[in-house]
């Protein structure tokens, strides 16, 4: 038994030194309640960092007010239209914002690669293309349309309608960076005239999550996305946000947690597979603590240790194949997959012939263990980083206890069978012990979140016209 992990159930049938390197690179990857809690205090650390004029400039963590002041009151009402940019998916919504209820449709449409790498122009005019076509599609023909628009990548906000882009993330790099993104999209849809749209306001996603589910729940003041990317947003006291003027009330913060590491704090904990998965990825150096957790990423952790136990012949008989060599080909749904239950070691099976790979059921197991000490660990850094937020909430407000709902989206935390449990489990026995914490499941957090804000948006600015 390696700490944490039981690899009894092979033991009788690997080679002891080869137990010992399966041993040594699952630990690598193990993270205990000591060094999680020691990094949920070095989040917390970073997260003042950002939010002081002065220390902000250098901060990692860069604690983006975003302008939200409040999370809905439910009389916001209207029909409203939503973007959704950010995931492994582009969406195009219509929501209708009623008192009790939102009901919304949507498509989804592709981002070609050759558009997410190439200018900001061609992703914009991509972009209003899209939206003309579900315009066309679902007859709607409305003089003049509002949108919100999500937008999941880091943006110096300037009100809720002038959102500056920092940098690219997750796959994406069309330049356009220190460009304020509604101005491009409004652009892009005026250059086209087919349709008079009024761009309303622009939120992260981890926003539009938390905002979504303050509808039902006014507790919800934390939102979490694990996807394809991964960051948190919260409800901050003004009062510590010293970028924004006053000091009464609170403010959304998108902490932008993702690039938690950059600065090398987290070097300890990589391990030599988020290193190569850092050096092969678009932004090296960039986002280290989304490289450890998020879906873009794992699929590909786990790929790279795949390879290495088979060069060392402990999986395969020491084969790989072209297919295993290539980046990308273990996607993050195939760790989901494999660490179900009931059929998990047969999909491995499946899976890795589909890599032209010929496992033993031994094989098999193994490379179970290998995606659950990965999801495991993005599950522990996650539950770390909310530790650091409930904590901070529970110590702002000098509450001794604190009751808090997070909104939660994304396709790992949607898809994977484990980490819906891992994250409340993780959280309420090893970090958080005195923050009574509900975790609730989006049904579309984020698209559903543009289409509210830009319903509270659009109430404020005729409240101001009467
Ligand atoms: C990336 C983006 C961030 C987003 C997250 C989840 O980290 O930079 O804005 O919230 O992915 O999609």
């Amino acid at each position: 038994i390696f700490s944490g992990h039981n690899l009894t159930i092979y033991y009788t049938k690997v080679e002891k030194n080869g137990i010992a390197n399966i041993g040594k690179c699952l630990d690598s990857l193990y993270l205990s309640k000591e060094k999680l809690l020691q990094i949920s205090s070095l989040m917390l650390e970073n997260m003042k960092k950002g939010l002081g004029k002065d220390t902000n400039p250098t901060a990692t963590v860069k604690m983006l007010p975003t302008y939200v002041r409040a999370t809905p009151d439910r009389t916001e009402k209207g029909e409203f239209l939503a973007l959704d940019l950010g995931g492994t998916n582009f969406r195009v919504l219509r929501v209708k914002v009623e008192e009790k209820n939102v009901e919304m449709e949507s498509e989804i449409y592709a981002i070609p690669q050759e558009i997410m790498l190439g200018t900001g122009t061609q992703l914009f005019d991509h972009i209003a293309q899209c939206l003309s076509q579900f315009l066309d599609k679902h007859y709607i023909i409305k003089k003049t349309l509002s949108l919100g628009f999500t937008f999941s990548f880091p943006c110096k906000q300037i009100d809720l309608q002038k959102s500056i882009l920092i940098s690219w993330t997750k796959g994406f790099c069309s330049g356009v960076e220190g460009e304020d993104v509604v101005l491009l999209l409004r652009d892009a849809i005026c250059n086209r005239g087919d349709y008079d749209i009024d761009v309303i306001a622009v939120v992260n996603d981890t926003v539009g999550t938390m905002i979504s589910y303050g509808y039902d729940d006014p507790k919800c003041e934390i939102g979490l996305i694990v996807g394809t990317g991964s960051s948190a947003c919260y409800m901050e006291e003004i009062c510590n946000i010293d970028l924004i003027e006053g000091n009464e009330g609170r403010m959304c913060i998108n902490m932008e947690w993702g690039a938690f590491g950059d600065d090398g704090v987290l070097s300890d904990i990589q391990t030599e597979f988020d290193l190569e998965v850092d050096r092969l990825s678009l932004n090296p150096g960039k986002q280290t603590f989304e490289k450890m957790i998020s879906g873009m990423y794992m699929g590909e952790i786990v790929r790279l240790i795949l390879v290495q136990l088979a060069n060392q012949h402990l999986l395969f008989n020491g084969i790989t194949t072209p297919a295993l060599m290539t980046k990308g080909k273990f996607e993050t749904k195939n760790v989901s997959e494999i660490e179900d239950n009931t059929c998990g070691l047969a999909k491995a099976k499946d899976i890795l012939c589909n890599l032209n790979l010929d496992p033993s059921d031994q094989d098999c197991i193994i490379v179970k263990q290998i995606c659950s000490a990965v999801s495991t660990r993005s599950a522990n850094l996650c539950t770390a980083g909310l530790a650091s937020i409930v904590n901070h909430i529970q110590e702002t407000r000098g509450l001794d206890n604190l009751k808090t709902s997070v909104g939660v989206d994304g396709t790992v935390y949607k898809k994977h069978p484990k980490y819906l449990r891992r994250l409340p489990q993780f959280l309420q026995q090893k970090l958080a012990p005195d923050c009574d914490v509900n975790f609730i499941l989006s049904e579309d957090g984020s698209g559903k979140g543009a289409a509210t804000v830009t319903a509270v948006a659009y109430q404020l600015a005729e409240q101001r016209c009467q």
